[in-house]
C-alpha cells in the first residue's frame, strides 16, 4: 500500500482531520504533515517492509524478543510472515522508545498514537513556525556548538540511565526546533544490556554529534564523552546527573600500549647483540 493510502486512512477513520502535505521521504520512512483539530501533527509512515533488506539490522535486533514463541520462531527464520512480524517489532521498537524515553525526560517528539505502521507526532518547529531543520543544516558559533554539544550528551546520559542506545544518532536524526535540540527517528534503538554491540553503537553516536559539531570548535572533537558514560554505566555509577568531563582513561591506556611496545622494542634490541 502506498504511503499516502495510509495517511487517508487514519483521515477516514477521523484520526486525523486534514493531511496538509508531504514533509520528506527518506529511506525508512515518508513523512506528512497533517492537522488534528487546530493542531499541525507528524505522521511517519513506514515504507513497505516486504522488500527491504533485514540483514543489517541483525546488530540492532540481538536482545530484542518477542513473547509468542511461535512469532519468534518464524522472525528467526526469515519467512514471510516472520519478515511481516520483524517489521512490526521494528516499527513497535521506535515507538516503545519514544514511549520510554519521552517518559524519563528526553527531548523526543510526543507520540500521539501508533495506528497500522503509521506514527503520529508532535510537528517540530523553528522559531519562525516552519518545520525545525536537522542539525546539519544550522551553523553555529563555538559557544553555541558547546551548547548544543552538552545538551545532546546529557540527552545521551538520560537516554542510557533509561537503558535505551539511539544506534542511529548523527546530525541527521537532530532537528533543532524553537525550544531547543530534539531525537528522532529510533526504529533502530537498542536496549543497552541486551546487546553485544551496545558499547560499540553508543560510542559511535556520540563521536558522530562531537565529530560534527567540532566544525565549530575543533575540540569538541577531542572529547571522548561516550567512552566515559559507558564506563560509568557498566560500573553503575551513571546518573542523570553524573558529573562527566568528557576525558577518558581508557584513552591513557593505549598510550601506554605504546610505551610497552617501545619497552619490547627496546629489550629486543639489546637482546640482539648478545646472540
Ligand atoms: N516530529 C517531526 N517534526 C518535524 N519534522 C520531522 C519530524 N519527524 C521527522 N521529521 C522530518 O522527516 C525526516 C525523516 O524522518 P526520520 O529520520 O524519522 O525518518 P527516516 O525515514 O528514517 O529518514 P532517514 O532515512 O532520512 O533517516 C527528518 O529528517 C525530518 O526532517
Ligand atoms: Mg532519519
Amino acid at each position: 500500500m502506498r504511503s499516502i493510502d495510509r495517511v487517508q486512512e487514519l483521515l477516514e477513520e477521523g484520526m486525523i482531520d486534514e493531511i496538509v502535505q508531504p514533509l520528506m521521504s527518506g529511506k525508512e520512512a515518508d513523512v506528512f504533515i497533517v492537522r488534528c483539530d487546530q493542531e499541525y501533527r507528524v505522521a511517519k509512515v513506514y515504507k513497505d517492509a516486504l522488500n527491504r533488506s533485514f540483514r543489517q539490522r541483525a546488530a540492532y535486533t540481538e536482545g530484542r524478543r518477542v513473547r509468542n514463541t511461535r512469532q519468534q520462531r518464524a522472525m528467526d527464520r526469515g519467512s514471510r510472515y516472520g519478515r511481516a512480524q520483524n517489521e512490526a517489532a521494528w516499527q513497535n521498537a521506535e515507538v516503545d522508545a519514544l514511549y520510554k524515553l519521552g517518559a524519563a525526560g528526553v527531548a523526543v517528539p510526543k507520540v500521539h498514537l501508533f495506528y497500522e505502521g503509521v506514527l503520529l507526532m508532535d510537528l517540530l518547529l523553528d522559531p519562525a513556525g516552519k518545520p525545525a531543520p536537522r542539525l546539519v543544516d544550522c551553523d553555529f558559533t563555538s559557544e553555541e556548538a558547546w551548547y548544543i554539544h552538552g545538551f545532546l550528551v546529557a540527552e545521551v546520559v538520560k537516554m542510557l540511565c533509561a537503558g535505551i542506545i539511539h544506534g542511529d544518532l548523527s546530525e541527521y536524526n537532530v532537528l533543532v526546533a524553537w525550544n531547543g535540540p530534539v531525537i528522532i527517528d529510533l526504529p533502530q534503538a537498542v536496549l543497552a544490556t541486551h546487546n553485544r554491540s551496545a558499547r560499540e553503537l553508543l560510542v559511535r553516536d556520540v563521536t558522530n554529534i562531537s565529530r560534527y559539531l567540532a566544525r565549530f570548535d575543533k575540540v569538541i572533537g577531542e572529547t571522548r564523552f561516550g567512552e566515559e558514560m559507558w564506563e560509568k554505566f557498566e560500573r553503575a555509577q551513571l546518573h542523570a546527573d553524573t558529573p562527566l568531563t568528557g576525558r577518558w582513561r581508557g584513552s591513557n591506556r593505549r598510550a601506554d600500549a605504546r610505551a610497552v611496545l617501545r619497552e619490547v622494542e627496546a629489550a629486543a634490541r639489546e637482546a640482539r647483540p648478545r646472540r
